[in-house]
């Protein structure tokens, strides 16, 4: 076993984190919590979503966050990139226009979470995702891929490894350049998290692999870990374990930025991340968002 010596992260907190928060946030402070993130040291940020405001009002003026960020020198300054979720060609569209870095689709393994995420079918889902890869080709934008309720299903359950691998390697195999591995409720433990990475890799190679932890059951760390011994490294994480998914009841949040740094550092694994900063922020955002820190690391300082 050897686990990587370098991990990339990649903070959704503001997209993952804000669409589920009940109180919500202005451009502004999206943009300052942003901002703060790309300054701590964070590359990757995913800056909002394209989707329907009615769906999700949270992420309304994702449009106008995004034109903040690319009229600041924050953005040069830091080397950051910003990637927005997009369900569809109009919502591919937007991200062009507002400069995003970079775009996600999203599908999940079952079908029951498709239907009541993005209102079709997988089979549907990846045909819209045809489109967008289509037009997104032409303009150079990279494609992030998810696959959600990869270990279990609000409404159905668990999940069969084979056919998170058959989600993956379709996403793969279209164009997307990463994948990333939602347990969207977070019901896995560590085994059923290697048997799945196991099944998924026999068809995306590791290095083309993200995990995505929601920390309900507090094994996020613990699936994370157990990603690392598989070679996995790229861990979505959000700020202070902020959000959840609204099409699924009672998920909490992903796992808190500042607790995967934690361990990280303690095993001498770089991030170039500075984690006193994102203790900060959480904290911050926390006042601002008027809820209590999911961060262990960030109580107990
Ligand atoms: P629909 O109702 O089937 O679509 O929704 P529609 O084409 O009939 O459009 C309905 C309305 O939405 C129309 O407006 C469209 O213009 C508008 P109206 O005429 O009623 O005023 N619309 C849009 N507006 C803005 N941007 C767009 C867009 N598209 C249509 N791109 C749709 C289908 C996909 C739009 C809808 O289901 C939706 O927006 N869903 C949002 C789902 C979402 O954001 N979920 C959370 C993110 S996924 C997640 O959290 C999981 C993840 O973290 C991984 C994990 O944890 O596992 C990624
Ligand atoms: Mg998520």
């Amino acid at each position: 076993m050897t686990l990587p010596k370098q991990v990339e992260i990649i903070e959704v907190g503001p997209r993952d984190g804000l669409q589920n928060e009940p109180n919500i946030l202005s451009t502004q402070l999206r943009v300052e919590l942003i901002e703060r993130l790309a300054k701590a040291g964070i590359q990757k940020i995913e800056a909002g979503s394209f989707v329907s405001p009615k769906w999700v009002p949270q992420m309304a003026g994702t449009d106008l966050v995004l034109d903040k960020l690319n009229a600041s020198s924050v953005k040069q300054q830091s080397g950051a990139k910003y990637a927005a979720l997009t369900p569809n060609l109009k919502g591919l569209e937007g991200a062009i226009k507002h400069g995003a870095d970079e775009v996600a689709i999203f599908s999940a393994a079952s079908e029951s979470f498709t239907q009541k995420n993005i209102n079709c079918s997988i089979e549907e889902s990846l045909q819209r995702f045809d489109t967008i890869m289509a037009q997104a080709k032409k303009v150079n934008m990279p494609v992030r891929g998810y696959v959600s309720t990869v270990i279990g299903c609000p409404y159905e359950g668990d999940i069969a490894p084979k056919k998170v691998a058959q989600v993956a390697s379709y996403l793969y195999e279209m164009g997307c350049y990463e994948i990333s591995l939602g347990d969207t409720i977070g019901v896995g433990t560590p085994l059923k998290f290697k048997n799945m990475l196991n099944e998924v890799m026999k068809k995306v190679p590791c290095h083309k692999l993200a995990v995505h932890c929601h920390n309900t059951y507090g094994q996020a760390l613990t699936n994370i870990y157990a990603s690392l011994e598989l070679g996995i490294n790229k861990i979505d994480s959000s700020v202070a374990g902020l959000g959840g998914c609204p099409y699924a009841k009672g998920a909490s949040g992903n796992i808190a930025t500042e607790d995967v740094l934690f361990m990280l550092n303690g095993m001498d694994i770089t991030t170039n991340i500075n984690l006193d900063e994102v203790i900060n922020i959480g904290h911050w955002i926390c006042k601002a968002l008027n809820r209590e820190n999911q961060s262990k690391v960030g109580a107990a300082y």
